[in-house]
């Protein structure tokens, strides 16, 4: 007789503080995963265009101001009500507190819009990373999948990917390179740490 093989299911809480099209992709691609589950989603700002995305598409979601995200009793209890296993930040811009990174370790990841160490650190998000890449006058960039850890952008690395960048690119079109490569392969690089 085969013998039944028992999986963990892995869920997911997802941060993100802006448009949440890497929110919205990872959605969809676990949708019909029975291993991965994405159970929630958190936003710092109540009008972050992610928590509608995620609305839509049927995920429960929370606004826990940068504050609440800073004590154990304002985000544990949301974390512990969806029986979350893992956090993915997906554009979430403040420091994830000590406490969080203790209670989920190695099971918090981060995406960064560049081949860190590069363009890493404070101030660095979004189309900040691609100026500074534009105006280093930088043949490539990409994106970054990294374990989080109490340093900024600096934990260990899971996955990176690169596109070329022609002179002629402006902040615009490598942000839409990068966007490329982060729809292509962000879920993928989850599906693959998270399914054994
Ligand atoms: C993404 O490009 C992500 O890599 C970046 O914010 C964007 C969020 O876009 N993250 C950072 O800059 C973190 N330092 P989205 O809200 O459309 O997913």
């Amino acid at each position: 007789m085969p013998r039944k093989q028992i999986c963990k299911v892995m869920n997911i809480a997802i941060f993100a503080s802006g448009s949440g099209s890497n929110c919205e992709n990872i959605i969809r691609y676990f949708r019909t995963s029975e291993r991965i589950h994405v159970v929630l989603v958190v936003s710092n700002r109540p009008d972050a265009y992610a928590l509608e995305r995620a609305r839509r598409l049927g995920v429960p979601t929370a606004v826990v101001p940068k504050g609440e995200l800073n004590t154990p009793e304002g985000i544990m209890p949301l974390l512990k009500k969806h029986d979350t296993d893992c956090i993915v930040l997906a554009g979430f811009l403040p420091m994830i507190p000590d406490f969080l990174i203790d209670a989920y370790p190695q099971k918090i990841v981060n995406i960064h819009p560049a081949l860190l160490p590069r363009y890493g650190g404070k101030g660095m998000w979004g189309h900040h990373v691609h100026e500074a890449v534009k105006a280093a006058g930088d043949t490539e960039t990409g994106i970054s999948i990294h374990y989080v850890t109490p340093v900024c952008d600096s934990g260990e690395m899971i996955a990176q990917f690169s596109t070329p960048i022609s002179p002629d690119d402006t902040p615009e079109t490598i942000a839409m390179k990068v966007h490329e490569l982060e729809m292509a392969h962000f879920p993928q690089v989850l599906e693959q740490l998270w399914s054994d």
